[in-house]
């Protein structure tokens, strides 16, 4: 038997002055994307930003419903509008804002389970690795791949 410890390294940025020009305009992105959230229920207000391999950005937010389940996350509405409108395009990065009553916290939106495996199926289909940047005022994060964020990743092409 042996103990096996597991470990993720990512970038932590006090403003985003200290980010790369293509990582703020993609938070800014995901900062007006936010404006679009549908929260009346949580009040969270979560925006989204997508950039695809042909320099393409897509946005999207928060939708959430009187019939709670039926909203969806801020990750999964632009993954799911890039790949929509965008079949084939390989997603090489996704940054993510979120607090509530739509200003933005200081802390970073960290996503959900469900939206981590999806981003991990675009990152599979493309084969290469996608971005993830979680934007807070005070600090941010960035991740190299969906990897680091969900460790062994389920993946059915694996048992292909
Ligand atoms: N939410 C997101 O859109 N993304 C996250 O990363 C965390 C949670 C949404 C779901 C729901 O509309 C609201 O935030 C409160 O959970």
């Amino acid at each position: 038997m042996n103990t096996v410890t597991l470990g993720i390294s990512f970038k932590e940025y006090s403003s985003i002055e200290e980010m790369d020009a293509a990582d703020r305009m993609l938070v800014e992105e995901a900062i007006e994307a936010q404006k679009g959230s549908y929260a009346p229920y949580s009040n969270f207000n979560v925006g989204a930003a997508v950039l695809l391999e042909d320099g393409t950005v897509v946005r999207g937010s928060n939708q959430e419903n009187a019939a709670y389940p039926s909203g969806l996350c801020a990750e999964r509405t632009t993954m799911f509008a890039a790949s929509a409108n965008h079949p084939g395009k390989a997603m090489l990065a996704i940054a993510i804002v979120g607090g509530f009553d739509h200003a933005v916290a200081a802390t970073p939106c960290t996503p959900c389970g469900a939206c981590r495996q999806v981003m991990a199926e675009y990152q599979t289909l493309s084969g290469k690795p996608m971005r993830i940047i979680m934007y807070g005022t005070e600090r941010a994060w960035k991740f190299d791949r969906v990897d680091d964020i969900l460790p062994f990743i389920f993946d059915s092409f694996n048992e292909k």
